[in-house]
């Protein structure tokens, strides 16, 4: 299954996709990884010679041109799923159209709560005593498109928006790459507005506190 991951910051999710690959838990290839910016995470796929690129939304941009630029640059990868891995943008029109049902994003919060660009930091201010990360498909709003898969962590005494996010990423980290082993299987079939699960497991795959290290 050809994977084009779209990317905005460091890329720890990419790099833990490319380690369950390389490690056979996840049968995917990551064609390319597309930034909206100068993201830290290309640098993985420059060092792996992935093809990479950038589709720079600025001040003032009319988003529905900069959606369609978007979509053109992952057509030219043919991919069979597009992953947002901490991609901080809201993508719509044209390339929500063009790829529906086949957009995942992981979210770190255990979605319907706590949408948006600042989900530990709104558990915490919250005082939520359990988060987590959320794998969904994307439709036009905003973290508003079906769950796929959840995966809890507790809320220590004494977290912060930062130590909260380190632990949510963990269970991210594993979360994600077992969801697209799941859809590269055909466990868990995007189908349409909704999605199906095939097997014993429900294709939803939950994690407690202790998560593996992924
Ligand atoms: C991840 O925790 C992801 O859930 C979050 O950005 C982080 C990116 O980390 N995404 C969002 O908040 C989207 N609303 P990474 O670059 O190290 O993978």
């Amino acid at each position: 299954m050809r994977l084009v991951v779209l990317v905005s910051g460091r890329g720890s999710n990419l790099a833990a996709l490319w380690k369950a690959i390389d490690e056979g838990r996840c049968s995917a290839e990551v064609v390319a990884v597309v930034a909206d910016r100068d993201a830290p995470a290309l640098e993985q796929a420059s060092s792996r010679g992935v093809a990479t690129a950038i589709v720079p939304l600025r001040r003032g941009d009319d988003r529905e041109a900069w959606n369609v630029a978007l979509k053109e640059c992952v057509e030219a990868h043919r991919p069979d799923l597009v992953v947002l891995a901490g991609f901080m943008r809201v993508l719509g029109g044209a390339f929500v159209q063009r790829y529906r049902s086949r957009i995942v994003n992981v979210h770190p919060a255990l979605l319907p709560s706590f949408p948006g660009a600042h989900g530990p930091a709104d558990a915490i201010a919250a005082g939520v005593r359990l988060s987590g990360c959320t794998v969904h498909l994307v439709d036009e709003g905003v973290d508003t498109g079906p769950i796929l898969a959840q995966a809890a962590v507790r809320v220590l005494p004494g977290d912060d928006a930062a130590s909260l996010h380190a632990r949510i990423q963990r269970a991210e980290h594993a979360l994600l790459p077992a969801v697209v082993h799941a859809v590269a299987t055909g466990a868990l079939e995007l189908d349409g507005p909704t999605w199906r699960t095939h097997g014993d497991d429900d294709g939803v795959i939950l994690f407690g506190p202790d998560l593996p290290s992924g």
